[in-house]
């Protein structure tokens, strides 16, 4: 299984100091941020976009942003983020008639691309031919749209289905995420955990990290 990532979700900080809440994450520990782009349309809430990228961006040259795209026709934001310097564009396969193209559309911006499942999605969606060429799979574990929700366990099969036909992928989990139901994501081979409620409001958020890390490679 590949090495285990942790990526804070930056919904659950506080937006106004958004650019030192991402360095204060680094410092504590995170290899990724997430950044979750809503739209109004493929979920209710609106979040941020391009612009705010940039701006992060611009205060952490290096900052790996993994870029959960909570948008509908995703294919229209591929290089607005990758202008941002988004990392990783991840994006709904709900969204999208055309995966592959997307997927190259994608790469062809040099950046990774992730394709999410939300919860009455099956894995069976991810098709060999898409999970061939994707570079992440993202397996919500709560409805896409807020932060704080409750970890829906009865997603967590799917990580086990995708990790048996992808060994060598990177396998996300997103959503309810945190000390108390790690153990179950690890055990199923996700090694990329995002989290944000767990991490942000914690009083040791580099503790946090650390076993979520630890976890996971173990
Ligand atoms: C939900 C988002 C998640 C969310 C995770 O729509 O995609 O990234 O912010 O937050 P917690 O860990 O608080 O569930
Ligand atoms: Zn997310």
């Amino acid at each position: 299984m590949p090495r285990a990532i942790i990526a804070p979700s930056v919904l659950a900080s506080d937006f106004g100091q958004l650019t030192a809440e991402c360095k204060r994450m680094i410092k504590s520990g995170a290899e990724w941020l997430h950044m979750d782009v809503m739209d109004g349309h493929f979920v209710p809430n609106i979040t941020m976009g391009a612009p705010i990228l940039t701006c992060v961006r611009k205060g952490i040259p290096d900052i790996f942003m993994d870029c959960h795209m909570m948008v509908a026709h995703p294919e229209r934001w591929v290089d607005d983020i990758a202008d941002a310097g988004g990392a990783l564009y991840c994006f709904h396969i709900e969204a999208t008639s055309d995966p592959i193209s997307l997927i190259e559309a994608i790469h062809k911006r040099d950046m990774k691309a992730g394709v999410a499942v939300s919860p009455d999605t099956p894995s069976t969606a991810i098709t060999d031919e898409i999970g061939a060429i994707a570079d992440m799979l993202l397996v919500m574990t709560v409805y896409p749209g807020r932060g704080g929700q409750k970890f829906i366990e009865s997603c967590v099969p799917k990580v086990t289905e995708l990790r048996k036909r992808f060994p060598d992928k990177d396998i996300e989990v997103d959503g309810g995420v945190g000390p108390k139901t790690i153990g179950v994501c690890a055990d199923a081979g996700s090694n990329v955990i995002v989290a944000g409620t767990a991490i942000f409001a914690a009083d040791d958020p580099p503790a946090v990290i650390q076993t979520l890390k630890d976890t996971v490679n173990a």
